[in-house]
This record gives structure tokens, C-alpha cells and sequence, in this order.
């Protein structure tokens, strides 16, 4: 592990309590990272969620901020958190989400709407609030968690993949207009990952969609990793990452 001094870099992940966000923090904390870590409900973390405005510190180089993403005060907060903090931001991992998936008979539509108010409208919020910040600051770098339903769709997901599709419609206009800048967006697009995104389903989706095996968590982080390694000049605006198997 290398510790995070007052010139490290510094990260905002949303859905970082567990899955690929926490992957991804995790990740960054051992590479020496401040972190800003979004999500409801972190371990060890009693009671309801805090209010937006009041974050919680972990010693130097972590903040942890429990603020619900559908609070439409939440993505200034985090921004704030992170100025506040550390005094700049250079990567943002927008990735907190849900599913909802089933037939048109057993769907149910007030969690549909909740899953794509998150998705997009929450995304979309997050996106354009610290993009303000990062015109005014001259850099960095945003990581959009889409899927690889934000570039196709299924049977009884099509709301999912809608939402994904909004993520990746936004980020390729958003890669148009900052092309010419040092600030970059990542849409990453995962096959099935074993995390707790799908622990409702009666029918988990490797046995419903005929998939070999997932992916991990940490082999998302992984990916990112490689794509913050990659030269300055270089733009990696969409990557599809699959286990083997994933056909669908
Ligand atoms: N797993 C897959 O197969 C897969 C494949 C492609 C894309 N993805 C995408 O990857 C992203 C992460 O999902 P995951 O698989 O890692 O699932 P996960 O383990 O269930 O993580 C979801 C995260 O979102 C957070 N979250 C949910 N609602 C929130 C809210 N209202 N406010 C703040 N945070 C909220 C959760 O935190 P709390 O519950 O603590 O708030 C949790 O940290 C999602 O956008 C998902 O669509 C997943």
C-alpha cells in the first residue's frame, strides 16, 4: 500500500459500499488514493442515512458521505466533500445503481422508475455537477459505470437497458464537447458481475441468461486501473469487459 500524502490524487466513487464500487475503492485507497466513497449503508455505519451535508471522516485520506444519490442535494455535497476535504478532484466513478428486470405481468413500475431516477437522473446530475468543477479546474477524469445493456437490450430488461443507453448517449456528447480539453469520460460496460445487484432475483442471471461464469468485482477495478495507466493523450471512451461465455 502506498499512503496517500497531501499531493495524491483524489476520487470520488458513488456504490461504494459493496460490488464493483467497493472494488474500485478498495483499489484506489491501496494505490495511495483520497477517496470520497458514496453509498447508503457502509459496514460498521449505524442507523438511517446521514444528510448530505455531513460526511464522514476517516483519518486523512478517506471521507465517507452516506447521503442517498436521489436526494437531489447529494451530488453538490459530494462535490463539496471532496473541495472541502482534499481541495481537488480528479477522477469521479459514477456507479451506484439497481436493477429492475421482469415481465410485463410481475414488473413492478414504482421501482422501475426508482432504479432509472438513480441511473439517470441521479447520474446525470452527478455528471454535469462536478463537470462544472472540472471545466473551472482545466482536468480530470469520469467514469460512468454503463453495461453491456447500454449498447444493446433484452428481453424483459428493456428498462435497465434504457437507462444505460441514456448513460452512454450523455457521455458520447459529453466526450464531443471536452475532446478538446484534458477532462476525459470512461463508459465501462461490464458482462455479469457476482455482486449483491441481482440477489432478489428468484433465478440468478447465470442460470437465466446461460452464462459460463461472471466476473469479479475486483477484475472491473482491474480494467479501470488500466485505463488510468494509459498515456495522457490517449482517450478510451467505451470498454466492454466479458467472461468468458457471456454470449448475450
Ligand atoms: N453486477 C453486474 O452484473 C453489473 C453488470 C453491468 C453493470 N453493472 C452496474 O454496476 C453498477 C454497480 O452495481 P453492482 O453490480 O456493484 O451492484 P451492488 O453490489 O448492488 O452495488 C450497488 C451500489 O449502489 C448503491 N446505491 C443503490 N441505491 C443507492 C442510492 N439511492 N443512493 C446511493 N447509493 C445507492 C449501493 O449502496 P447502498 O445500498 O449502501 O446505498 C451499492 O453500493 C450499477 O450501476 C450496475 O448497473 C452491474
Amino acid at each position: 500500500m502506498t499512503a496517500a500524502g497531501t499531493d495524491a490524487k483524489v476520487a470520488l466513487v458513488t456504490g461504494a459500499t459493496s460490488g464493483i464500487g467497493k472494488a474500485i475503492a478498495d483499489r484506489l485507497i491501496r494505490e495511495g488514493f483520497r477517496v470520497v466513497l458514496n453509498g447508503r449503508s457502509f459496514a460498521g455505519q449505524s442507523g438511517s442515512p446521514t444528510i448530505a451535508e455531513s460526511p464522514t471522516i476517516l483519518g486523512p485520506s478517506i471521507v465517507l458521505n452516506s447521503a442517498d444519490l436521489l436526494d437531489e442535494r447529494t451530488p453538490q455535497a459530494l462535490l463539496d466533500s471532496a473541495v472541502e476535504s482534499f481541495g481537488r478532484l480528479d477522477y469521479v466513478f459514477v456507479n451506484a445503481g439497481t436493477i429492475e428486470s421482469a415481465p410485463i405481468e410481475t414488473i413492478d413500475i414504482e421501482k422501475m422508475c426508482t432504479m432509472l431516477r438513480l441511473k439517470v437522473e441521479s447520474s446525470f446530475r452527478l455528471i454535469y455537477t462536478v463537470l462544472k468543477h472540472m471545466k473551472k479546474q482545466g482536468y480530470g477524469h469520469v467514469f460512468i459505470t454503463s453495461s453491456v445493456l447500454g449498447t444493446k437490450t433484452r428481453e424483459n430488461s428493456g428498462a435497465y437497458a434504457a437507462g444505460n443507453h441514456a448513460l452512454e448517449a450523455l457521455a458520447e456528447s459529453l466526450r464531443m464537447e471536452l475532446s478538446d480539453t484534458d477532462i476525459q469520460i470512461t463508459c465501462i460496460e461490464p458482462g455479469l458481475v457476482s455482486t449483491n445487484l441481482h440477489r432478489d432475483w428468484p433465478v440468478h442471471p447465470k442460470e437465466l441468461l446461460n452464462i459460463g461464469s461472471s466476473l469479479t468485482p475486483e477484475d472491473i477495478a482491474d480494467a479501470v486501473w488500466d485505463v488510468m495507466l494509459k498515456k495522457d493523450y490517449i482517450r478510451i471512451p467505451r470498454l466492454m469487459i466479458l467472461p468468458r461465455g457471456h454470449r448475450v
